[in-house]
């Protein structure tokens, strides 16, 4: 499976020699209609790591100014025979609609609010590495669920892999019905994080919130930012994650993010290129004129 695959990209990443050949002649096209850094970077570190030839399309610059819809530049793309194009994109659905267009694999590289695949696949890679296992394991969301495609994907994932999911922060940021997805839900941080093996934080997504969704920064951190004594009543070895960018000071404490022994922040990263190594390589690796080689 691709965790396992993951696994064994890890290795190689560090080690001296990082680069195979298992995608030489494919073409991996990065097309981000949103800001990132960890993903995209990850992505072309990946591809370029397993030998493809990895082209980065920033579309602020791009012809979407111009008028230009996502079809229309998918379409574009798409006679220039790619194998596979990365999208991240500020619309829910997006990445879906553009897949149905192109004949090359297609893999989300986050959609507005909706789904960040890659990174729930990194997050269980990171977890099992440290836990040696999901299944059975309590892992708590906090905070800006509502806008993020992180939590969605997490819920997801840590569902199938036999992990029980708890979901804390404030009812102004937590999606109504969200019990339907197989979560407990908290809105009292301390309760929430009682007992848990992972502590997963969430930045505010400012840029997503249309209105005010928390009251100030100062009481949000005071209620729900991660800081050592709300920390102290999760398992004593319980661990520390987040998806980045992080604002420090505002869900999470500096001190606590940067903890060497409890934070998985820079494992997160790590784990990053790994897992994008496995998904180009899944997808990408068994076409036709696959030389197969490493
Ligand atoms: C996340 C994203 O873009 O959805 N970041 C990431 O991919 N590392 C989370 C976020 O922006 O807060």
């Amino acid at each position: 499976m691709l965790l396992d695959m993951a696994d064994g990209y890890v290795e190689q990443n560090r080690s001296l020699d990082k680069r195979k050949n298992l995608l030489r002649g494919r073409t991996v096209v990065n097309l981000f209609f949103e800001n990132s850094t960890r993903t995209r970077t990850s992505f072309e570190l990946a591809g370029k790591r397993l030998g493809a030839d990895v082209i980065n399309m920033q579309v602020s610059a791009s012809s979407v100014q111009k008028g230009e819809t996502l079809i229309d530049t998918a379409m574009t793309l798409n006679a220039m025979h790619l194998d596979v194009l990365v999208v991240r994109h500020p619309d829910s659905g997006a990445v879906k609609l553009l897949s149905e267009k192109v004949n090359c694999a297609v893999i989300n590289g986050g959609d507005g609010s909706h789904e960040h695949p890659t990174q729930a696949l990194l997050d269980a890679l990171t977890i099992r590495r440290r836990k040696g296992r999901l299944s059975g394991l309590t892992v708590a969301i906090c905070g800006d669920v509502l806008h993020s495609r992180v939590a969605r994907s997490n819920i997801h994932l840590l569902n199938v892999m036999g992990a029980r999911v708890r979901l804390v922060g404030p009812r102004t940021l937590l999606p109504s019905q969200v019990e339907r997805m197989g979560v407990e839900v908290f809105h009292d941080m301390r309760a929430g994080l009682e007992d848990v093996d992972v502590v997963m934080m969430l930045r505010i997504q400012n840029e997503r919130m249309r209105g005010n969704f928390i009251p100030s920064i100062r009481e949000y951190f005071h209620f729900f930012g991660l800081d050592y004594d709300k920390l102290a009543l999760a398992k004593p070895d319980a661990v520390i994650m987040h998806p980045g960018p992080m604002n420090r000071g505002v869900e999470i404490d500096s001190d606590v993010a940067d903890d060497v022994e409890r934070s998985l922040i820079r494992e997160q990263v790590e784990m990053g290129v790994a897992v994008r190594m496995a998904c180009l390589h899944a997808l990408a690796g068994p076409l036709p004129n696959a030389d197969g080689g490493a």
